[in-house]
């Protein structure tokens, strides 16, 4: 392993790519404006072109800042290496990657097919690798970035709700790759982080809960609600600033007290 050295000056508006960022009432979306809200350029990389430009858009006229929409699948090598190209071209110098993309498969063991158990690892772990190796190199070349993995509780506790074995398995992984990538990055003035939100209500939960199923799941938590969008954001936004540049290698959970509930 090189010698640590410290990371370089953050520059005074650094971008940052959140993948996953074009649905419209998850966690990618409320973390590009929650970082643009404090100058960061973002770019928003999700499967479909337009979805990623019309949120880009909004990211834009809201915020002000310069923004880029990308149609990008990340299971796709040449597309994840070719979008963060774009980025590094286009908006100011890469310092943040959100590896927020992700699909759960809500499938019982004994029920999963090989098709499904690989399309998890597909778009969880091997899409973030592709960007996670493609943003690396641009980072490591200014010696400063910081690198979010979207786990979940499920890597924790095993799936519960929206996610099985696939789901879990494949969010574990994240958190292992965010650890390693905190020691043989850190040289390199790279951060790597894990943020494990528990229930939050978006739509990879299955839709908008119903006022029970919210009830049931409030419950097990000490805060008395279910999680928003934004409670992770927050977090995420942490771990991306420049006032973050200390905390590498952890995992931050996000779920109202679930695990000491
Ligand atoms: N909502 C929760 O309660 C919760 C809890 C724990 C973890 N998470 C994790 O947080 C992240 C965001 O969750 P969300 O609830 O906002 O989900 P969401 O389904 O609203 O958003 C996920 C986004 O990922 C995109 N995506 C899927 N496959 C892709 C691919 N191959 N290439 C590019 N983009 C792709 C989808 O198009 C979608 O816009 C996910 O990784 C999820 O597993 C969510």
């Amino acid at each position: 392993m090189a010698e640590p050295s410290p990371a370089a000056e953050f520059p005074a508006q650094p971008t940052a790519i959140v993948t996953g960022a074009a649905s419209p009432r998850g966690i990618g979306r409320a973390t590009a404006h929650r970082l643009a809200r404090d100058g960061w350029a973002v770019a928003v990389v999700d499967l479909g072109q337009d979805a990623s430009e019309a949120v880009a858009r909004e990211v834009a006229e809201q915020h002000g800042v310069p923004t880029l929409g990308l149609g990008v699948d990340i299971t796709d090598r040449d597309a994840a290496f070719a979008a963060v190209e774009r980025v590094d071209r286009e908006l100011p110098q890469l310092v943040g990657l959100v590896n927020n993309a992700g699909v759960s498969s809500p499938v019982p063991f004994l029920e999963v097919t090989p098709e499904e158990w690989r399309r998890v690892f597909e778009v969880n772990v091997h899409g973030t690798f592709h960007m996670t190796q493609a943003a690396a190199a641009v980072m490591a070349s200014h010696h400063l970035g910081r690198i979010v993995n979207v786990s979940s509780v499920s890597a924790e506790r095993g799936g519960g709700v929206y996610g099985r074995a696939a789901y879990s398995g494949a969010k574990a992984a994240l958190l292992g790759i965010a650890r390693t990538l905190a020691r043989e990055l850190g040289p390199h003035g790279i951060t790597a982080n894990s943020v494990a939100p528990g229930s939050i209500d978006t739509d990879i939960m299955g839709g908008t809960l119903s006022e029970a199923r919210k009830a049931e799941l409030v419950s097990d938590l000490l805060v008395g609600r279910i999680g928003t969008v934004d409670d992770v954001a927050a977090v995420i936004n942490f771990l991306l600033s420049r006032e973050g540049g200390y905390v590498t290698g952890a995992t931050y959970d996000v779920n109202g007290g679930l695990h000491i509930a």
